[in-house]
């Protein structure tokens, strides 16, 4: 049966862009699979505690001599683990908060790659691969070639690098200027803004389908 493990991790609820979106893709994925089931993952109201010191030393040594704290972050990589891997699709939102990744997405992959669970410990091979996953990001402002910010964005470059250490190979949808509407001084910006949006929404639907219209 057809999975797919939805992950939003924007710390702005209703106003957030990228739950908005991830939520078009994953009611376009329900529409393609009417008997597909989805785990849903909120890591903004859900978030995982951070990696310990403790916790992380559980990857230099064996089972038998873990502490229970080290017994319970290894449960908890697995249960992430097993997230992944019972999903034929991921998508993820990602939101860009000063210039990276939320904290809570951070957390999670610090969690997620350890080796012995997510890479083979001996080729160092990723073991999450095999499936589609869809990075959809969201930023405030611009970050074209050419934009005086080019390469500010660390948190698209960066997931796609690490999930691809676990055998990922993510794709990123992002909409860019979600600020425009917002922050006065981004005013001039908003027709691009609108197409940056279009475009996404496009790409969207290109992947998952058209979106499915409300019932009456
Ligand atoms: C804590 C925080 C930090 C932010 N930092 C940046 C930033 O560095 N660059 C940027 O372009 N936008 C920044 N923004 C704006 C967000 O990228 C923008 O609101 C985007 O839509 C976030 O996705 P979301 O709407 O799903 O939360 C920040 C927003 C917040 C809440």
């Amino acid at each position: 049966m057809p999975h797919l493990l939805h992950i939003d991790s924007s710390i702005q609820g209703e106003a957030s862009v990228s739950r908005t979106l991830t939520a078009r893709a994953a009611q376009a994925w329900k529409a393609a699979n009417p008997d597909g089931t989805v785990t849903y993952r909120d890591l903004a109201a859900d978030p995982l505690p951070l990696l310990t010191g403790e916790q992380n030393y559980a990857r230099f040594l064996p089972v038998e001599q873990y502490t229970p704290a080290q017994v319970e972050a290894r449960a908890l990589t697995q249960q992430l683990a097993d997230e992944i891997l019972a999903a034929d699709t991921v998508i993820l939102g990602l939101p860009l908060y000063n210039y990276n990744a939320p904290a809570t997405v951070k957390t999670w992959v610090d969690h997620l790659v350890f080796p012995g669970v997510t890479t083979d410990p001996a080729t160092s091979e990723g073991l999450l691969g095999g499936r589609k996953f869809q990075v959809i990001a969201t930023r405030g402002g611009g970050y074209g070639e050419g934009t005086p910010r080019h390469g500010w964005d660390h948190a698209s470059p960066w997931l796609v690098q690490v999930l691809s250490t676990l055998g990922i190979e993510a794709d990123v949808i992002a909409v860019e200027l979600t600020l425009a509407g917002i922050v006065p001084a981004m005013e001039p910006l908003k027709p691009l803004a609108a197409e940056s949006l279009a475009a996404g929404h496009r790409d969207i639907d290109a992947v998952f389908g058209e979106p499915v219209a409300a019932s009456a």
